[in-house]
């Protein structure tokens, strides 16, 4: 793996990126800003026309994006079949962004059974079958990034908002990359976890609803009076993706404008 960038407004120039959940907030500006910088796109969703949509504007904005839906990567098959039409047609994998998610939230009395094998499911399953069907072409690309969704909620309880099924399982994402790191290193596999905070999407649009909402009283406590954006997010997985963060490995990176270290 090279670490000379020719051109540093397209840092991803020649990369084949694999995106999951390319359809929804995070996913989408993902793609949008990983193509402007260069990369050929492989994304995938469980939601056909929302992932449609995300190819469509990247093309419309000079992009390549190939768009695999419906896709449940969170079932090994699924996984697998998507990663062999992503090899298919760009023949390589340099990036694999592990971004899709469908949480379960609440506290330990209301958590079903099924909430539990749900949440692990679309949260730790929808990691690891993607990054097990990509490894052997990230090992022959001769090195890549993985790059994992995580979340503030695995280190940092918000009483306003009860997440314990999302929290536990976004846990063992950031406990999956540390091990994908360590095994990664010496194909020169490297594996990061964004820990993203509270973060604008249709995911989260129900917190705003009310003048009162959890999500609001989130914004005006963060240090920079704000929740984020999913370009906050596309923006970091960008550089993790790039040769610049070739020696960051194994790292969980808060992305929550300070709002995890105050009180
Ligand atoms: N939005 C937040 O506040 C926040 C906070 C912390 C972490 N995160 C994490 O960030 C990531 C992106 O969040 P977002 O807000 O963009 O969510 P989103 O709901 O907008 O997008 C998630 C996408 O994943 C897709 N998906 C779900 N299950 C799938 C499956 N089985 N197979 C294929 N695709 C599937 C959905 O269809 C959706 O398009 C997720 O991992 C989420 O857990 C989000």
């Amino acid at each position: 793996m090279s670490t000379h960038v020719t051109d540093p407004a397209r840092p991803l120039a020649g990369k084949v990126a694999l995106i999951t959940g390319t359809a929804g907030a995070q996913g989408r500006a993902a793609a949008l800003l990983f193509a402007e910088r260069g990369a050929r796109i492989a994304g995938s969703d469980i939601d056909p026309q929302g992932n449609e949509q995300t190819a469509a504007l990247v093309r419309a904005a000079g992009g390549e994006m190939l768009a695999t839906a419906p896709a449940d990567i969170s079932a090994p098959e699924g996984a697998q079949a998507w990663i062999d039409a992503a090899v298919g047609a760009f023949g390589r994998i340099d990036v694999l962004y592990n971004n899709a998610s469908a949480p379960r939230f609440g506290t330990p009395p209301d958590v079903t059974p099924e909430d539990w094998a749900f949440s692990n499911r679309h949260e730790i399953d929808i990691v690891w079958f993607p990054t097990h069907a990509a490894w052997p072409h990230l090992v022959a690309a001769g090195g890549g990034s993985i790059i994992n969704v995580g979340s503030v909620s695995a280190i940092r309880v918000t009483r306003a908002f009860p997440q314990l099924p999302h929290g536990t399982a976004k846990g063992a994402v950031q406990s999956m990359t540390i091990h994908l790191a360590a095994a990664g290193g010496p194909h020169r596999i490297r594996a990061n976890v964004i820990l993203p905070g509270l973060t604008m999407g249709a995911s989260t649009d129900r917190l705003f609803a009310t003048p009162d909402g959890p999500g609001h009283h989130i914004a005006a406590g963060n240090p920079l009076g704000r929740v984020g954006l999913p370009d906050d997010v596309a923006k970091l997985a960008a550089f993790l993706a790039s040769e610049d963060a070739f020696y960051l490995n194994g790292a969980a990176i808060p992305l929550d404008g300070g709002q995890s270290i105050v009180a």
